[in-house]
């Protein structure tokens, strides 16, 4: 199996490494970076645990290869607080909220919200439920999701 140089940004920081063809995305930042916020759930497109944002689009980490990235800006929950450790809105919202529970489907969620909701285009708050349809979660019945999303779109008078 041949290998590939690749250079990409991850959570700000430029990084290069050489990778096998055929190693994921998620493998790349879990096992290469150590970037276990990232969680490995179906492994297959269904879950959305392991959803990063490419470019600032939410992505599934576990059907794209890390080869795909050179160039390109990856940004995973381990890069979304302030630099203080202070939460970024999206986190705060689900703390609030009681968005979460065992926390397993948490970072993908946090890396789909967050791409809704910053920069110009934001999405109204119907669209962002419809995207939640792609986030599995075991544990909060999503009515605290719901809530926090609630909050978050508050702003945007939706
Ligand atoms: S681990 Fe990627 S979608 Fe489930
Ligand atoms: S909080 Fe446990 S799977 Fe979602």
């Amino acid at each position: 199996m041949s290998d590939h140089d690749i250079n990409l940004t991850v959570n700000g920081r430029k990084v290069a490494r050489r990778v096998p063809a055929r190693r994921t995305l998620l493998d790349f930042l879990r096992a290469d970076l150590g970037l276990t916020g990232t969680h490995a759930g179906c492994e297959h497109g269904v879950c959305g645990a392991c959803t990063v944002m490419i470019d600032g689009v939410a992505m599934r980490s576990c059907l794209t290869f890390a080869v795909q990235m050179d160039g390109h800006a990856v940004t995973t929950v381990e890069g979304v607080a302030h630099e203080d450790g202070s939460f970024h809105p999206v986190q705060q919202a689900l703390h609030d909220n009681h968005g979460l529970q065992c926390g397993f489907c948490t970072p993908g969620i946090v890396m789909s919200l967050l791409s809704m909701t910053e920069g110009e285009q934001k999405a109204s708050r119907a669209e962002i439920l419809d995207a939640m349809s792609g986030h599995i979660c075991r544990c909060t019945g999503y009515q605290g999701l719901h809530k926090a999303i609630a909050q978050l779109t508050e702003a945007n008078h939706d």
